[in-house]
Formats: C-alpha cells, sequence, structure tokens
C-alpha cells in the first residue's frame, strides 16, 4: 500500500509531531511511541547550516533543547537551527525540556530508516526556510534522502510554503504532496491547489467549513485538518468528508 492508498481507508489519524503528549515531540521516542496509534505520523523537517535535513519545529532551538544552558552557545541567542552545524545540534538534548529523560536530535535520515523499518506511514512537513536557503536546496536535500532510503511510497511531503510543492512533483513525482493553509483559504482554491500539482489539502481547523471540504474533495483532493484534539469536532470533520486529522492526543489503534 503506498500513501495515496491509506486514503481510501477513512477517519485516518494522525501524530502531530509524533506522540507529543507522552514524549518530546519530533523525537525518535515520539515515533516509537506512536506506532499502532495511527494511521501516519507528521515530522517536521528544516536544514542546519551545512544543509542537513534535521528534525525541529520552531525557527529557533529555544522551546525544544537546552542550548539556552549551554555556556558554548550562550552568545547565539536566539538560537537559530540554521545557523547551527549539525556536529552542534547534536551536543543539544531535546528531552529534558519535556521530562527528565535525554533526547538527541532526530535528522531525517534517521526518521527514515526508523519509519522504513517500521513501514510507517510518514508526512514531512518542509517548514519555510525560503528566507535563508534556495528553495531548490531545500527540496533537493530532503527528496535525495527520501530516495535514497527508498520509501518514496511510505511518504507524503507538505509545507506552508507552497513553493515548495511544484519543485517536490518536479524531483520526484510519485511522492504526494499536501499544501498547508492557516488564516485564510487562498482565492480561486481549488484551480490553485491544480497549479501546485498537489494531492491534499492540509487546512487548519478554525478555517475548515462542510462547504469547503465538499468543494476540495469533490474536485479529487485528499483533506487533512489540523490540529484536531477533540473527539467530537475529528467526528464532525470525518462526517464531512475529511481523510485525515493530525492530533497530540492518540489511543490505541487496531487497524486491519
Ligand atoms: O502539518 C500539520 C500541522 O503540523 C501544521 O501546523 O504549526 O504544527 O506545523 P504546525
Amino acid at each position: 500500500m503506498d500513501f495515496l492508498e491509506l486514503f481510501n481507508k477513512p477517519n485516518l489519524i494522525a501524530a502531530h509531531r509524533g506522540d507529543r503528549s507522552g514524549k518530546p515531540e519530533n523525537t525518535l521516542s515520539a515515533l516509537v511511541s506512536s506506532v499502532g496509534r495511527c494511521d501516519f505520523v507528521e515530522i517536521d523537517v528544516q536544514l542546519t547550516k551545512d544543509l542537513v535535513p534535521v528534525i525541529i519545529h520552531d525557527e529557533t532551538l529555544a522551546r525544544t533543547s537546552n542550548v539556552s544552558t549551554i555556556k558554548a552557545f550562550e552568545d547565539r541567542a536566539p538560537w537559530r537551527v540554521s545557523k547551527f552545524a549539525l556536529q552542534e545540534l547534536e551536543q543539544l538534548d531535546f528531552g529534558s525540556w519535556f521530562d527528565s529523560r535525554y533526547a538527541p536530535l532526530l535528522t531525517l535520515e534517521k526518521a527514515l530508516t526508523f519509519v522504513k523499518e517500521a513501514q510507517l506511514f510518514l508526512n514531512i512537513e518542509i517548514k519555510d526556510i525560503s528566507h535563508v536557503f534556495a528553495d531548490g536546496v531545500v527540496v533537493e536535500k530532503i527528496i535525495t534522502l527520501i530516495q535514497r532510503t527508498q520509501i518514496e511510497h511510505l511518504v507524503l511531503l507538505s509545507s506552508f510554503y507552497h513553493n515548495y510543492l511544484p519543485l517536490c512533483k518536479t524531483y520526484a513525482p510519485t511522492i504526494p504532496t499536501a499544501a498547508l493553509q492557516a488564516g485564510r483559504h487562498p482565492n480561486d482554491l481549488i484551480p490553485y491547489l491544480r497549479t501546485l500539482k498537489v494531492d491534499a489539502y492540509h487546512p487548519e481547523d478554525k478555517i475548515t467549513t462542510r462547504e469547503i471540504v465538499e468543494r476540495v474533495r469533490d474536485a479529487g483532493f485528499f483533506v487533512n485538518v489540523y490540529t484536531v484534539n477533540d473527539p467530537v469536532r475529528q467526528q464532525e470533520l470525518f462526517s464531512w468528508g475529511v481523510n485525515g486529522v493530525f492530533t497530540d492526543c492518540l489511543r490505541e489503534r487496531i487497524r486491519s
């Protein structure tokens, strides 16, 4: 089964940044903990200063690492990920902000290796780093790793920065893509999604209406909504034809 075939199943649950209620987000332990409790996992990728794809959500390291406590890095505030080399990020602890346990940096390479072993479906959100790195460099670095790991069929790529999406299709036509959207829907939404060559639309919950879902689904796109932790709201969205919801709250799931 590939990612697009997964959308034949109803009521998909996506683990937002892994099991981020139980483990530090975007770490290997968050991926491990989400196995068997979701239909696919979502993680965030950006590049280090030396162009290595790493799994971190924020533009800076302060919230999800111990960077602010490391003497060697005290003059590097606000600790932008893009200003740190891989070897520097490997010195940080990405677990102690969450609980007492240490968690190492998760690189995209390590995440993909785990996903291949566990045969997990993975949504990789490409953070908007267009102000730092050329779009082609960002997309090429990420897609090269996916292709090298030979898991194109397990992956869906998404971004709020929509210029990456047609580029992804140029580099890897078989990997599905999705446009993330917050705030308001783009004008002429359906023609716009066609221009981007995406397979899916990922709106935030608060702008998602039944009318939008029906219009987008009728036009042949899949719809996954973020971030929906309320089970009643999840059911309402599913009843409108939404394929999946991103959630921070995972439950045991038995799927055939
Ligand atoms: O990709 C779905 C969701 O993760 C988007 O929001 O802020 O968590 O990247 P954010």
